[in-house]
């Protein structure tokens, strides 16, 4: 008997896993697990939701053309450069499978979001990772990780998991660097984040060159996680090439509702910025004084560093957590073992982690 066998390598992709959602024994446990809005949808967007009931049998614009309107207005872009995704994960990936294959080689930053080494793994390439410093992008070291096979580099700014960014300038030094037919994909999904002017999420870079693109999503700042809707800001003729390899309605009507009403809700947007930079801060400088080591985040988590004493790891605290109905993340994936991230929730979620993690560390 033979059956049909998945094209080589296939098998030795392990799917993704994401952040848990439950948690035996608790029916609402804390969940800091996956870096999701802290304060819950815009109310505009969970209205805008209701009201399509009766447009549920239609297609969508497989166009998304008003969500892509829309980008383009709140952000001062150009509406026929950008393409929507469902999520940012899924951009992601086809910008990988259609720059980089078998014999190619996609370079990231040593703790990258995971997701860039495995797409491009299921798209034959292989992944190289540049050595970080002081658990930060490094310019230098990802220059000299490209070479003649590389096809596309990847760069979160800010990373998950480490919440580091690099500036502006920086940016501008890594895209010099590349041969002109390398695509640098600047990936700013906590780019809103950040309002300073040492840091710019791209899109200048993408007007001015051939070959950056800037990704983004509503899973963070909109707090739309569920709906699965990201956006990608290309040059032309890449904009053009992922249209081609694009589902026909890759992005859901439900998807471009509540997008299009978050969008609109400013003063969501605003508070939920407000209030994930404040009790971020706050929960770094509280675990800083418990001992903790902490990155200076500038994302919507924060990452801690455990001791590698038996008892105290970050997988006994992670234990310990969850037997308080308190979910974080662990960070084997990315080589960080001895971490944690937390994402930023509601007060009452950050002073019942803070107090659980200061009873770890004393007990
Ligand atoms: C750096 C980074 N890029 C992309 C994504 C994917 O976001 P989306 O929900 O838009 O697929 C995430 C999600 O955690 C992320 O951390």
């Amino acid at each position: 008997m033979t059956a049909p066998e998945p094209r080589e390598g296939i098998m030795e992709l392990r799917p993704y896993k994401g952040g848990d959602a439950v948690l035996e024994g608790f029916a609402e446990p804390i969940r800091l697990a996956s870096n999701e809005g802290a304060l819950g949808p815009s109310p505009l967007a969970v209205a805008a939701l209701e009201r399509l009931g009766p447009e549920l049998h239609r297609y969508p614009d497989g166009g998304a053309t008003a969500m892509r309107q829309a980008l383009a207005e709140h952000h001062g872009l150009e509406a026929e450069r950008i393409v929507c995704g469902t999520g940012s994960d899924e951009l992601l990936s086809q910008i990988c499978r259609a720059y980089a294959g078998p014999g190619d080689e996609v370079v990231y930053s040593e703790h990258g979001f995971m997701w860039y080494k495995m797409t491009a793994r299921s798209c034959g390439a292989t992944p190289v990772a540049a050595p970080e410093v002081d658990l930060t992008a490094n310019v230098d070291n990802l220059l000299a990780a490209v070479g003649a096979k590389t096809r596309v580099v990847f760069l979160a700014n800010p990373n998950n998991p480490t919440g580091t960014a690099i500036s502006r300038h920086e940016i501008e030094r890594l895209h010099a660097g590349l041969p002109e037919d390398v695509l640098l994909v600047l990936d700013g999904a906590y780019a809103e984040y950040i309002e300073d002017d040492w840091y710019s999420d791209g899109a200048e870079l993408v007007e001015a060159a051939q070959n950056v693109v800037m990704t983004r999503t509503f899973s963070k700042l909109h707090s739309l996680a569920h709906i699965r809707l990201g956006w990608a800001y290309c040059p032309t003729a890449v904009a053009d090439v992922l249209d081609r390899i694009r589902a026909p309605f890759n992005v859901a009507g439900p998807a471009i509702a509540a997008g299009l009403a978050a969008l609109a809700d400013r003063e969501h947007a605003v508070r939920t910025r407000a209030h994930t930079i404040q009790w971020r801060d706050w929960l770094a400088a509280e675990a800083s004084k418990l001992g903790l080591g902490t990155t200076s985040s500038v994302a919507n988590f924060v990452l801690l560093r455990f001791p590698d004493t038996a008892g105290r790891t970050a997988h006994d605290a992670d234990t310990f957590l969850r037997q308080r109905g308190i979910i974080v993340r662990t960070q084997d994936p990315v080589g960080l073992s001895d971490c944690l991230r937390i994402s930023i929730g509601n007060e009452d979620e950050m002073r019942t982690t803070l107090a659980a993690l200061s009873e770890f560390m004393q007990d």
